[in-house]
């Protein structure tokens, strides 16, 4: 069984979002995902239009995602690997090359983004809409 980790906030979910997925789920056979609480968010100055549990419910509802574990902070990750025994680490690569550090405990993989979608672009677009109605 070859185990992939992956982490992220995953609010207002989009296609960036499901491509990244089912990449990272392609590269093995079980994929967890660590995603960042409310808490962890509002130390980063972000926070998330849906609640934690609300972008959690919506992560194990897709069929790339095995497990869901919080994220609280950014230590954790070496733990978190050797915990769920994770042969993978993945992220986009808007993240290459930081954490090529945990190359010692497991491979370190960047996958390409996907074009033209994020979350902050579509929070940006909405408020654009509004300032129209
Ligand atoms: N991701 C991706 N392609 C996109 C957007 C995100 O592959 N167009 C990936 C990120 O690289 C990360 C994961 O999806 O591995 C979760 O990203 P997250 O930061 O939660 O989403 P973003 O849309 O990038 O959010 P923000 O705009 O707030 O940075």
């Amino acid at each position: 069984m070859r185990r992939v980790i992956t982490y992220g906030t995953y609010d207002l979910l989009h296609w960036g979002h499901i491509r990244l997925l089912k990449r990272a789920k392609e590269l093995g056979d079980y994929l967890i995902v660590g995603l960042s609480t409310d808490a962890f968010n509002e130390g980063k100055g972000k926070s998330a239009y849906h609640p934690y549990e609300e972008r959690k419910a919506m992560l194990e509802s897709i069929r790339y995602v095995d497990l869901v574990i919080p994220e609280e902070s950014w230590e954790q990750k070496r733990k978190d690997i050797v915990t769920y025994q994770a042969d993978v680490f993945v992220m986009g690569d808007d993240w290459k090359g930081s954490f090529d550090d945990l190359s010692d405990l497991c491979e370190v993989i960047y996958l390409p983004r996907t074009d033209g979608i994020s979350t902050t672009k579509i929070k940006d677009d909405l408020e654009r809409i509004g300032k129209h109605y």
